[in-house]
């Protein structure tokens, strides 16, 4: 019983649907008619939260022509603009849990960008992780690439100056991370880009809201997705998500210099199991999903 438990629970998972056969797990810890969307914990076998999408991105010009349905975890946008406009589902609190996508993009002329999109605050940053695209902006500074779920992405840095933000017209940085090869469905680790843009130097603050957005000006499409953010850790990424502590029970490594992190090497940030001390140099924090031996 207990292996089919397993079993079960973890196609569920991996379907990302977990609808019907719930009541007959032992493991589930609330009452099934007490849900709504999907946003429950099972217990006992390391499954962590899963967190449904409860805010819509939803910010059109003025004269932009969009139409912008979103509907639970998903969302559909059809466009013909020269306006710019950013749309999409996520969750009103951002955090490095992987996140999936699921649908079709398709750009047909001008600018078409899909993204995990988000903001933190102090430093107040605009992050983009752009899956797919056509005619992508390029701006700014390249930072360097680096692979994550099967695919190589160019880092950018660019900053905008008194252009409109959460808090209102301000200057502050952009963060980028391009695939070069698009898709429109996959797991974004994204604990892996907050540690490549932390290597570079770009922090982020706390985090604010977080979706995966359609951005277009000057372009014409369609895009139909569904999001979520992956229950066990996901795709290629082994970072839990940020809302689980682990302040308190991180294994603390006897501080012999063969096991301690080297130079440059990672030594915390939320979800990291490994070394916190550092052979050469000090641990210091870049966010709070990073530390890094310096
Ligand atoms: C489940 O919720 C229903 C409706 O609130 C309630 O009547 C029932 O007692 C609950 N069952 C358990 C096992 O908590
Ligand atoms: C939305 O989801 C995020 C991430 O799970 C959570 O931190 C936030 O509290 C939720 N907001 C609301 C209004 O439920």
């Amino acid at each position: 019983m207990a292996t089919f438990t397993k079993l079960a629970v973890a196609f569920l998972a991996a379907a990302g649907s977990l609808a019907a056969p719930l009541e007959v797990l032992d493991v589930v810890e609330r009452n099934v008619t007490e849900r709504g969307e999907p946003d429950f914990t099972l217990g006992a076998h390391n499954f962590r939260k899963r967190q449904s999408p409860n805010y819509s991105q939803d910010y059109i010009a003025s004269g932009a022509n969009v139409q912008f349905t979103p509907n639970g975890a998903s969302f559909g946008v059809t466009f013909n603009t020269q306006s710019d406009f950013v749309v999409g589902r996520g969750w009103t609190t951002g955090d490095s849990t992987p996140i999936t996508m699921s649908g079709t993009a398709s750009f047909t002329s001008g600018v078409g960008l899909l993204s995990v999109y988000g903001w933190s605050t102090s430093p107040l940053v605009e992050y983009y992780i752009i899956e797919d695209a056509l005619n992508p902006p390029q701006q700014g500074t390249i930072k360097g690439t680096f692979t994550s779920d099967g695919g190589t992405y160019t880092v950018w840095e660019h900053q905008q100056v008194n252009q409109p933000s959460i808090q209102g017209t301000s200057t502050f940085n952009q963060y980028l991370s391009i695939r070069t090869s698009g898709r429109s469905t996959g797991t974004v680790t994204l604990a892996n880009h907050f540690k490549q843009w932390a290597s570079y130097g770009m922090s982020l603050g706390s985090m604010n809201y977080q979706t995966v957005s359609v951005e277009s000006w000057s372009g014409a499409g369609k895009v139909q997705m569904t999001v979520g953010k992956s229950a066990a850790g996901g795709g290629t990424g082994t970072t839990p998500p940020a809302s689980t502590s682990v302040s308190g029970t991180q294994p603390t490594t006897p501080a012999t210099g063969g096991s301690c992190a080297a130079m440059y090497g990672q030594c915390g940030g939320t979800g990291f199991t490994g070394s916190t001390c550092c052979s050469s140099g000090t641990c210091k924090a870049a966010n709070s999903y990073y530390s890094q031996c310096l």
